[in-house]
């Protein structure tokens, strides 16, 4: 595993936060989960506690860590970030949400800015670098001890960033990619309503994606 880090996630008392969250800490990785009142926080992390895991109210969270991950639906990402926004400044943030517009969220929805996570950036500014990944993983089966057999299609701006949250996938028991740019963003974003479309039709619970193909020279660009 990489180096022992504290990650905070925001909204970490909802499904995905969670399995992230025990995922991480299983892998040694010190968690704290976000959430607007302590109080939810705490219980959330009282079902990890074998594992470590903190709950504190959102911005506490964030002020702790040294990586945030925000989890929370997108209707709620832009006002749960400006929340937690001094709290961000120099530090990356692992940005998941997927712009699901309901009832269609079988059916692709851009925003307006090109992707969640693009928006996500312009919001923050420079001081923060975001990385988006996460976006079509089942929650259901990282809450479970289940082998992943998924990817993760990791964008962002800055390829040493990019790494550390490729890492963190690799300790999370997925395989990550570099998948370019945050503007690439949007097509991990959208295939998440494909990926519904397929759980639908076939009957699957929660489908994943694969990247096939013989790596055959070393994707990483630092060394760990
Ligand atoms: N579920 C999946 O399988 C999955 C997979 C890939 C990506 N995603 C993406 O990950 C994000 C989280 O998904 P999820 O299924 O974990 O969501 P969720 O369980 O519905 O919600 C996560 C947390 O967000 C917070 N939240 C809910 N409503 C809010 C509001 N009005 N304002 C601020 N915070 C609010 C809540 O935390 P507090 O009440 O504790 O603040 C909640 O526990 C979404 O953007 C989703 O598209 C989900």
């Amino acid at each position: 595993m990489t180096s022992s880090l504290t990650i905070a996630i925001l909204g970490g008392t909802g499904d995905l936060g969670t399995g992230l969250a025990r995922r991480w800490a299983k892998a040694g990785h010190k968690v704290v989960i976000g959430s607007r009142t302590a109080e939810k926080a705490e219980i959330a992390a009282a079902d990890l506690s074998s594992f470590g895991v903190e709950g504190l109210e959102n911005t506490a969270a964030a002020a702790k860590a040294d990586i945030v991950a925000i989890t929370v639906p997108y209707s709620n990402q832009l006002a749960t970030l400006e929340t937690v926004k001094s709290q961000l400044s120099g530090k990356i943030l692992i940005d998941a949400t997927v712009p699901l517009m309901p009832p269609k969220v079988g059916t692709v929805q851009l925003p307006e800015g090109g992707s969640a996570a693009v928006n996500a950036q312009k919001a923050l500014g420079e001081d923060v670098t975001v990385v988006s990944a996460f976006q079509n993983v089942a929650a259901e089966k990282l809450k479970s001890d289940i082998d992943l057999e998924c990817d993760v299609l990791v964008a962002g701006d800055k390829v040493a960033a990019r790494q550390t949250v490729i890492d963190l996938v690799e300790d999370a028991g997925m395989r990550g990619w570099h998948a370019g740019p945050l503007a690439n963003s949007a097509a991990a974003e959208a295939l998440t309503s494909l990926i519904i479309q397929i759980n639908r039709r076939y009957g699957i619970a929660g489908a994943g994606i694969r990247i096939t193909g013989t790596p055959t020279k070393d994707g990483r660009h630092q060394p760990k």
